[in-house]
C-alpha cells in the first residue's frame, strides 16, 4: 500500500493535512524521515507520525525440528500440534509455511508473514523439498527413473513433476520433489510397490534443517535465510 493511502486509512486526517505533514518531515518510515506519499508500505513497515507509532509489527520467521507425533496444524482436539512447541510471544499470530504428516519429522517453517509463506508453498514457485526416506523393502534401481518420469495420481488425475531420487543404501534415499501433494512421498513409493517407514524433511529450497536443533526445538531464521524465499527485486 502507498504511504499516503495508509495515512488516510489510519488517521482521519484530510489529504491536504497529510501532504503538509509529509512536507514538514513529520513522517518516519522504518526510522528515517519520508516525504513522499508514494512510498510503498508493507504490513511490517514501521510508520511514525510526529513521533507517535502508527504501525510497528514484528515479522517472525522460525524453523522447527518437528518431532513425530505432532500435527502440522495450529490447533487440534485430539493430537498435540507443532504450535504447542513454540514458546514465542507472537505464537498466536503464526501459521505454517508447509506441512508434514503427523509421523514425519524435520524442517517446518512458521511465520506471521503471509506473503512470505505463500512464496514458500505456492506450487508455481517450484521450491525443491528434500526428504530422507527409509523404506520397508529394498529400493529398486529403476525407482529413480520412475520418479523422474512422474507418478500418476488417479485421485487428482495428475502426474507428479520430475523428482530426483538419490539412493543412499538398500532402504534409504534422498528424494527431491518440487510440489507438495497430499502424502506425496508415501504415495510415490507406494506406486512402485514399496512403503515409506520414516520420512524426514532435510531441506526447503536453500534452507537446510539446522542439525543443532533437537526434535521439538526451534530458532529464528537469520535475515539471509528469510531472503532465500524473497525474489531479488524485493518485497
Ligand atoms: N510426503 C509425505 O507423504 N508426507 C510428508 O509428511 C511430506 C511429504
Amino acid at each position: 500500500m502507498r504511504l499516503d493511502r495508509f495515512l488516510t486509512h489510519r488517521t482521519d486526517l484530510p489529504r491536504r493535512e497529510i501532504l503538509r505533514l509529509l512536507a514538514e518531515g513529520q513522517l518516519a518510515v522504518d526510522g528515517a524521515i519520508e516525504s513522499s506519499g508514494l512510498r510503498k508500505i508493507g504490513p511490517f513497515t514501521k510508520v511514525e507520525l510526529a513521533g507517535e507509532i502508527l504501525q510497528a509489527r514484528e515479522a517472525v520467521y522460525l524453523m522447527l525440528h518437528k518431532p513425530a507425533g505432532y500435527l502440522s496444524a495450529t490447533q487440534d482436539l485430539l493430537h498435540p500440534t507443532v504450535l504447542e512447541l513454540i514458546d514465542h510471544p507472537l505464537r498466536d499470530e503464526l501459521h505454517l509455511a508447509g506441512r508434514l504428516d503427523r509421523a514425519s519429522t524435520g524442517l517446518i517453517l512458521l511465520t506471521n508473514d503471509g506473503r512470505w509463506s505463500k512464496r514458500v508453498t505456492e506450487p508455481e514457485e517450484e521450491i525443491p523439498k528434500v526428504y530422507r526416506v527409509t523404506t520397508r523393502d529394498i529400493i529398486a534401481e529403476e525407482t529413480a527413473a520412475h520418479f523422474t518420469q512422474g507418478i500418476y495420481f488417479a485421485y487428482e488425475d495428475l502426474t507428479t513433476r520430475p523428482a530426483i531420487l538419490e539412493i543412499l543404501s538398500e532402504r534409504e534415499a534422498l528424494l527431491t520433489i518440487h510440489e507438495g501433494r497430499y502424502h506425496q512421498v508415501k504415495r510415490m513409493f507406494h506406486a512402485v510397490g514399496n512403503q515409506v517407514l520414516s520420512l524426514h524433511r532435510e531441506r526447503i529450497g536453500a534452507l537446510s534443517m539446522d542439525h543443532g536443533l533437537a526434535p521439538g526445538e526451534w530458532r529464528h531464521l537469520s535475515s539471509a535465510e528469510v531472503g532465500y524465499f524473497i525474489p531479488t527485486s524485493g518485497l
